[in-house]
């Protein structure tokens, strides 16, 4: 049986205008890096942690690159003609992934993100999304508690991981740049570990130059389409990851997220001097199963 529930309006929340939430455009991008570099520093700084953007340029221009590509679904929250807020769908792939979704610091809790966040859930539904993923930062509780209120579920822990270059390689494990011939063993390994693949985002990481794939006996056995927070990697062993690993390029902040659940592959990043940023939290609604080899999410999932 349905239970409604009349909701008073919270202390504190304006009176003024209606918020309305519309699709993001091109020319809201700079206004959205703005809270998006705001909101976020807003959060860290009163935690004691570092930003997760350091500058407005380095929240400013993913937003923007975010609005103008045709495949993630972008709105805004205004109230009086003014803009609070903005989130942002990653589609993808049959899972689709939230985020980031930011709101201005002058006016966070008085249900904006709320607001920006059914949106991005009434999207989802209308594509008939399997699931919907996202990653939170561990220490900010607003957004735990807002997510865990919508229906999402904690599923995994990461520590965002950075430092300097390995300068290592593995002997038996040749690591490569992908080439568009690779893209179906990587997408195969991707259905294994994950139960379903992520091609658009391998097929630009390819065309961007960014993805690798590590071999062994002259099989596919690992990619990455990065080691960065914004990439993901799949590999069958824990082998085939620190190959990965050792032949990136070097791991600024945040840094990549490793799964705490894999203890060896954690442990061994830290024997390797790379050090913790935060702590995130994979969140998900709809199909989830637990990944069957070893893998780095995105900052999506
Ligand atoms: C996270 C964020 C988007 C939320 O937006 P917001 O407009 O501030 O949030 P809302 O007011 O819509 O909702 C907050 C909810 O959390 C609840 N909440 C807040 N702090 C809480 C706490 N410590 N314990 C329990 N519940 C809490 C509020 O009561 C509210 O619930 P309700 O909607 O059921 O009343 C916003 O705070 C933000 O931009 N943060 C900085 C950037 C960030 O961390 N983004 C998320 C990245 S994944």
């Amino acid at each position: 049986m349905a239970i409604l529930v009349r909701v008073p309006p919270r202390l504190g929340r304006q009176e003024s205008g209606a918020l309305r939430v519309r699709e993001a455009v091109h020319a809201d991008w700079r206004e959205c890096g703005r809270i998006c570099y705001e909101a976020f520093a807003t959060v860290a700084r009163g935690h004691g942690f570092p930003p997760d953007f350091p500058s407005f340029e380095a929240a400013a221009l993913p937003i923007r690159g975010l609005i103008d590509h045709r495949r993630i679904y972008g709105v805004v929250a205004e109230r009086d003609g003014r803009i609070q807020g903005s989130s942002f769908l990653d589609e993808r792939s049959i899972i689709s992934a939230i985020g980031p979704v930011s709101v201005d610091p002058t006016c966070q809790d008085e249900g904006v993100g709320r607001a920006l966040m059914n949106a991005m859930i009434a999207r989802a539904a209308e594509r008939r999304a399997p699931g919907v993923r996202l990653i939170q930062v561990a220490y900010h509780n607003r957004s735990l508690c807002l997510y865990a209120k919508l229906g999402f579920d904690v599923r995994a822990t990461f520590a965002a991981m950075h430092g300097e270059p390995f300068g290592l390689a593995l002997p038996g494990y040749a690591v490569r740049t992908a080439t568009s011939d690779d893209a179906p063993a990587c997408n195969a390994l991707c259905v294994r570990v994950h139960g379903f693949e992520r091609a658009e985002e391998l097929d630009e990481a390819i065309a961007a130059g960014t993805a690798r794939v590590v071999e062994r006996l002259g099989r596919i056995t690992g990619y990455t389409t990065a080691i960065s927070y914004f990439s993901h990697s799949v590999a069958e062993t824990n082998d085939d990851l620190f190959a990965l690993i050792c032949a990136a390029g070097g791991f600024g902040t945040p840094g990549f997220l490793v799964p705490l659940g894999n203890a060896q592959l954690f442990r061994w990043c830290l024997a390797h001097r790379l050090r913790v940023f935060f702590l995130t939290n994979l969140m998900t609604t709809g199909i989830y199963q637990e990944p069957r080899g070893a893998y780095l999410p995105s900052v999506g999932y």
